[in-house]
């Protein structure tokens, strides 16, 4: 091992993300405190991911004794301060807000011990937009981790211009220890390298459906019987949500400019339409 190694890990939000990456954590066997604004979204990660943890013991998945040594590790709480100032590592995985994160990256950096790590979890927001705000960008990186974060192997772990060698270092042996495969970036890209292979998937597939070059559901069968994905780019975009992919094309535009980024017309025709994919019941397919 060429860094240091961490044994306290801090995450910041409590939501779908950052209340499994905890659990990665404390599995892994660091003492892991998992922090939210909300008391009610402490809570709700609370129960869920006990109830996540029973469903996975009944189905021999894990055993009751590493379970229970997980929690004994792991803290939900929303005391901030006094986590952080413990922490050897803090991932941020707070809401999607560039204002949000600049302020908490630079409380963070005020209580932290100086030798932490600050890395995001942001899918669109790269670290230098953060980085900035502390008084330490060398220790600062995206560290990406993909939904469900408990069975997902994938991390991106994305320097900035400013990030130094250890950091990267100290990141990508985290991400091993924590059983996932890192996927280091050379640099900083909108989308980083998943999202951006995904993407261009779905762009083509969209563009194949506007030209009237197929239905939706012929490019899903051929994304499967040909080239063995699991899903169809349109089942996937129903199963992420449309608002979702809107957002995210609005996101990239916003850091690129280029009206190519802008969402395809028929993703921004079901978005005024509401039709969002399973979460409303319809999007390109029908759920009702
Ligand atoms: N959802 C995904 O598929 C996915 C995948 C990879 C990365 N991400 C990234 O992970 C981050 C979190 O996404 P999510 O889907 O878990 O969001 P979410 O909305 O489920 O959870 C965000 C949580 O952050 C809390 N929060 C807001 N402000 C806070 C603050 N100042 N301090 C502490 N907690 C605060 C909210 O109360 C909420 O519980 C985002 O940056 C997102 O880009 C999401």
């Amino acid at each position: 091992m060429t860094t240091e190694t961490p044994k306290h890990i801090t995450v910041i939000g409590a939501g779908a993300m950052g209340s499994q990456i905890a659990m990665v954590c404390a599995l892994a066997g660091y003492d892991t405190d998992v922090v939210d604004i909300a008391q009610d979204a402490v809570d709700r990660a609370e129960t869920q991911l006990h109830e996540r943890m029973d469903r996975d013991v009944a189905k021999q998945r894990r055993t009751a004794e590493d379970v229970a040594a997980a929690f004994e590790r792991l803290t939900f709480t929303t005391d901030r301060d006094g986590c952080a100032a413990q922490a050897d590592v803090v991932i941020e995985a707070a809401v999607e807000d560039l204002g949000i994160k600049r302020k908490l990256f630079a409380e963070l950096d005020r209580i932290c011990p100086e030798h932490t790590i600050l890395v995001t979890n942001s899918s669109n927001i790269v670290s230098s937009r953060v980085a900035d705000a502390t008084g330490r960008p060398e220790k600062v990186c995206n560290f990406h981790f993909f939904n469900p974060a408990l069975v997902m192997q994938c991390v991106e772990v994305v320097p900035h211009v400013g990030t130094s060698r250890k950091t990267v270092d100290t990141a990508l042996e985290l991400a091993r220890s924590l059983g996932k495969q890192p996927v280091e970036l050379k640099k900083e890209v909108p989308g980083f390298v998943a999202n951006r292979l995904l993407g261009a998937l779905r762009t083509e597939a969209l563009k194949l459906y506007e030209d009237g070059v197929a239905d939706f559901e012929d490019i899903d069968i051929a994304a499967k019987t040909a080239l063995r994905h699991p899903m169809g780019p349109f089942e996937l975009m129903d199963l992420v949500g449309i608002d979702v992919v809107h957002l995210i094309r609005l996101a990239e535009y916003e850091q690129t400019g280029d009206p190519a980024s802008l969402p395809a017309r028929s993703i921004r025709e079901k978005y005024e339409a509401g039709e969002y994919g399973r979460k409303t019941g319809k999007g390109w397919y029908d759920y009702s």
